[in-house]
C-alpha cells in the first residue's frame, strides 16, 4: 500500500473508531483502575485498541503495534513499521467531562516518525501529518511556528508541578508561572501536542509520558518546527516512559536552562 492509500485507510479507520466512542456514551461504561486510584481505563480503551490491532494485523501483516492496553505487541526495539496506539488519550477526560480526549495513533519505520493522527473524537476534528507533506488540522494546511518569547507564551502543563513534589524544584516552576503569559491544563498528551503544532499553546511540558502519548504528536510537531525532547535535552523517549518537553523552538532551549529543574537526573 503506497503512502497516499495509507493514509486514506487509516482516517477511515480512526473515524470509525471515533464512532464507536461517540456510540459508547449511549450505554454503561465500566471504569477499572490501574497502577493507582486515579489512572482510569474503560472497556471502551481496550475495546478500541483491539478494533485497531485487528484491522492491522489483517491488513499489515508484518507490521508490529504497539498499544497502551497490552494487546499488541512488546516492543523493545523499533525496527521495521511500529504502529504506537493510545486508543483513548485523556481517559479521566473520557470518564468525567464525555469530552477532552484523542485516539493518537503514530507510524514509525525504524524509529523515524512517518505518519500522525490525533483525532479529537467529540469534536470531529482530526490533526495530522505525514514527515515530509506537513501537518494539518482538518483541510487547513498548519504554518510553521513563529518566534516567541516565555512572556507571551501559553504553556500546557499540569498545575502540579508547581506545588512541593519530587520530581521538580517547585520553584522554579512557581517562576514559570508567573514570567509565562498563560498557563493551560488539558489532560490530554496528545490534544496538547495537537494545539502546540496549530500554535494554540507554545510548549508542553510532562513529568511522565509513555511513548504512545507522544508518538503521533511528534510527527506534528516536526512538521511546524516544534523541538522535542527529555528533561535532559535527549531525544523523545519511544520505547519507555520518560519526562517531556514539546515547544517552539524559540523557547524549548530557555525552558530546559531556566524553568525545569529536574530533582533526580
Ligand atoms: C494520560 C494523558 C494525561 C497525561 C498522562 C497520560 P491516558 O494518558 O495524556 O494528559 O498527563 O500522563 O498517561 O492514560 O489518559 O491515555
Ligand atoms: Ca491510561
Ligand atoms: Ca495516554
Ligand atoms: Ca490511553
Amino acid at each position: 500500500m503506497d503512502q497516499h492509500a495509507m493514509d486514506r485507510y487509516i482516517k477511515s479507520m480512526i473515524k470509525e473508531a471515533g464512532h464507536r466512542i461517540r456510540n459508547s456514551f449511549l450505554s454503561d461504561i465500566s471504569v477499572d483502575t490501574k497502577a493507582h486510584a486515579n489512572d482510569l481505563v474503560t472497556n471502551v480503551d481496550k475495546e478500541v485498541e483491539k478494533f485497531f490491532i485487528r484491522h492491522i494485523r489483517e491488513d499489515f501483516p508484518g507490521h508490529r503495534v504497539f498499544g497502551e492496553e497490552g494487546y499488541g505487541d512488546t516492543i523493545e526495539e523499533l525496527s521495521g513499521i511500529v504502529w504506537m496506539l493510545d486508543p483513548i488519550d485523556g481517559t479521566m477526560n473520557f470518564v468525567h467531562q464525555r469530552r477532552n480526549f484523542a485516539i493518537s495513533l503514530g507510524i514509525y519505520e525504524d524509529g523515524v516518525g512517518k505518519m500522525g493522527y490525533i483525532y479529537d473524537v467529540v469534536n470531529d476534528d482530526l490533526y495530522y501529518a505525514v514527515a515530509g507533506g506537513g501537518a494539518y488540522y482538518n483541510d487547513e494546511r498548519l504554518q510553521p511556528l513563529i518566534e516567541t518569547d516565555i512572556s507571551e507564551s501559553i504553556i500546557g502543563m499540569n498545575a502540579m508541578w508547581a506545588t512541593p513534589n519530587r520530581h521538580v524544584e517547585h520553584e522554579a516552576t512557581i517562576r514559570l508561572v508567573h514570567e509565562a503569559r498563560g498557563m493551560r491544563s488539558y489532560g490530554s498528551a496528545a490534544l496538547e501536542l495537537a494545539y502546540l503544532a496549530s500554535g494554540r499553546i507554545d510548549a508542553y511540558i510532562s513529568m511522565r509520558l509513555s511513548p504512545w502519548d507522544i508518538a503521533g504528536g511528534l510527527v506534528m510537531a516536526n512538521e511546524v518546527g516544534a523541538v522535542a525532547s527529555n528533561f535532559s535535552g535527549q531525544p523523545a523517549n519511544l520505547l519507555k516512559s520518560d519526562t517531556f518537553v514539546a515547544a517552539n523552538p524559540s523557547i524549548h532551549g530557555k525552558l530546559l536552562e531556566d524553568y525545569i529543574k529536574p530533582k533526580h537526573i
